[in-house]
């Protein structure tokens, strides 16, 4: 057996111990009827299990599916993809779109004890949450080759992935299709689409039903989106109009990657940064825990509040509730309660998770995260800029999209995800900027797009920061919930 820790110090790589026993690993989906932290069998029906894909199945992609609470023959089947790229699905599983919550401040059976999450999408449509690209969450591959990810890469395996799943699940196979995910996820969530619209024409089988997407505060236009961040911050307030002004005239529109001799644009640029440097950029409201995120640093996390490992955290010293009350409430706190969930001992087997496979669950694996203006990280090659083309060749399909985007972003502000849209040169249908409700209240605006058989929907989430989900539950939730029936959110 080899092993390349020396490389990648997370894993272990196990893959000929694997291959050998490949013959034994037939079991590959396990129904989950416990677990640790819930008291008593869960409500809902929950599978876990690995699927192959790529050359020899060498990648073996974990995930979780919960069946449909409401009408699991009727309901759309949809995929989750988490984002960074690299963070594990969990993360939506908890903090997002349900099925769970962490309770913070309870512990049981050894670890954070859990509660169900009111507002969990698994109400209303069958849900994949998926640990994709390969080596994040519990996905791990078998062979050194097939370590290192793209975004086209990791588009191919999770179609193949998808096409796959409903094939093992021929219940399923029926049932309207959607990708979906959040940030990073916003580049890869089109061409998996596109791949699956493809597939279907060339014959791949089974056929699936594939009838749209949907993202949020999905990354796109990489540059345009990143350029974005200097007019959000002029509406948000944090500059002055004449610095607003005077950084586009003298940056000609481009900030994200700037000149270091065009000394006139760079003054400006650091003037802009004095200013929004003690910002939160995933959630204008939060408190800043993070390093500063400025404006134009080569340093431009999509994932950010996951640096450290478990490993140098006392989780005795994890006392929650002090940090529910603390002065500067940091949310990245909340997610190292995952981190300690999914390495006990007894999750690893409640989950069915491979022995060996996985040394340590990481929140992200930071070896893939984004890192704007790199071409690439030890596991992963950056290699679409822009995903634009993609929606562009959907809107000449039959298709739906849904695109959200939490209004208190400036990670992907809303400002940069409105501007590729309307590059799109659709038609605005029924609605331009109307507010949208729920439960009565204002929870933020919607502009409605049509051509021919293509319709997508923008919405923006009033108050909501990065993972929109996350920081609006309810209203996402009833958003999505209307969505898929068809029905004006
Ligand atoms: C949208 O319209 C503009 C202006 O007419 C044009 O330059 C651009 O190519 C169009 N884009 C698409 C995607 O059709
Ligand atoms: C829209 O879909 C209908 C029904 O599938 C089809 O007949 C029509 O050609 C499509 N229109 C365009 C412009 O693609």
């Amino acid at each position: 057996m080899h092993t390349i820790s020396c490389m990648i110090p997370i894993y272990i790589y196990m893959g000929f111990l694997l291959l050998a026993s490949s013959t034994i690993l037939v079991a590959s989906q396990t129904i989950v009827e416990n677990l640790p932290g819930y008291p008593g069998p869960l409500p809902f029906k929950l599978e876990t299990g690995y699927i192959g894909v790529g050359e020899e199945e060498a990648v073996q992609l974990f995930y979780y599916f919960v069946e449909s609470e409401g009408n699991p023959d009727e309901d759309p089947l949809i995929i989750w993809l988490a984002g960074g790229p690299g963070c594990g699905t969990l993360r939506a599983f908890f903090y997002e779109i349900g099925p769970m919550r962490i309770r913070y401040g309870s512990y049981m059976d050894n670890v954070p004890a859990l509660e169900l999450d009111p507002n969990s999408w698994t109400k209303v449509a069958n849900v994949i949450y998926l640990d994709a690209p390969t080596l994040t969450g519990y996905s791990y591959t078998k062979t050194p080759e097939t370590m290192f990810s793209s975004d086209i890469s990791s588009a191919t395996q999770t179609a193949e992935f998808l096409r796959k799943f409903v094939k093992s699940h021929p219940k399923f196979l029926k049932n309207p299709m959607y990708v979906t995910g959040i940030s990073y996820s916003g580049i890869i969530i089109p061409i998996i689409t596109e791949e699956l619209y493809k597939g279907n024409e060339e014959g791949l089988e089974p056929v699936v039903n594939i009838q749209g997407y949907m993202g949020g505060n999905p990354l796109t236009d990489k540059t345009g989106d990143i350029n974005s961040r200097l007019e959000y911050a002029y509406r948000m307030a944090f500059i002055s109009r004449e610095l607003y002004e005077a950084t586009k005239t003298n940056c000609h529109g481009d900030y994200a990657e700037v000149d270091s001799n065009d000394l006139l644009c760079m003054s400006h640029i650091d003037e802009v940064n004095k200013r929004v440097e003690g910002i939160n950029i995933q959630q204008i409201l939060d408190p800043d825990c993070d390093p500063a995120t400025n404006l134009v640093r080569s340093e431009n996390p999509i994932i950010s509040g996951n640096r450290k490992s478990l490993r140098s955290i006392n989780p005795m010293k994890m006392l929650p509730e002090q940090s529910f009350h603390k002065d500067t409430f940091c949310r990245g706190d909340y997610y190292n309660y995952a981190t300690l969930w999914a390495n006990d001992e007894n999750v690893i087997k409640a989950l069915n998770v491979r022995k060996g496979t996985v040394k340590e669950w990481l929140l992200c694996n930071l070896d893939m995260k984004y890192n704007y203006g790199k071409p690439s990280m030890p596991l992963y090659e950056f290699n679409v800029d822009s995903s634009v083309v993609y929606h562009e060749k959907l809107s000449k399909r039959k298709c739906r999209a849904l695109i959200f985007s939490g209004d208190h972003d400036m990670m992907v502000p809303h400002v940069g995800t409105h501007n590729w849209i309307s590059s799109l040169n659709l038609t605005i249908t029924e609605s331009n900027w109307d507010a949208w409700y729920s439960n009565g209240q204002n929870a933020g605006y919607k502009t409605t797009y049509a051509r021919d058989n293509y319709s997508l929907v923008f919405a923006t989430v009033k108050g909501a920061g990065h993972t929109a989900p996350e920081f609006k539950p309810e209203e996402c939730f009833h958003m999505v919930k209307r969505w898929f029936a068809n029905r004006p959110i």
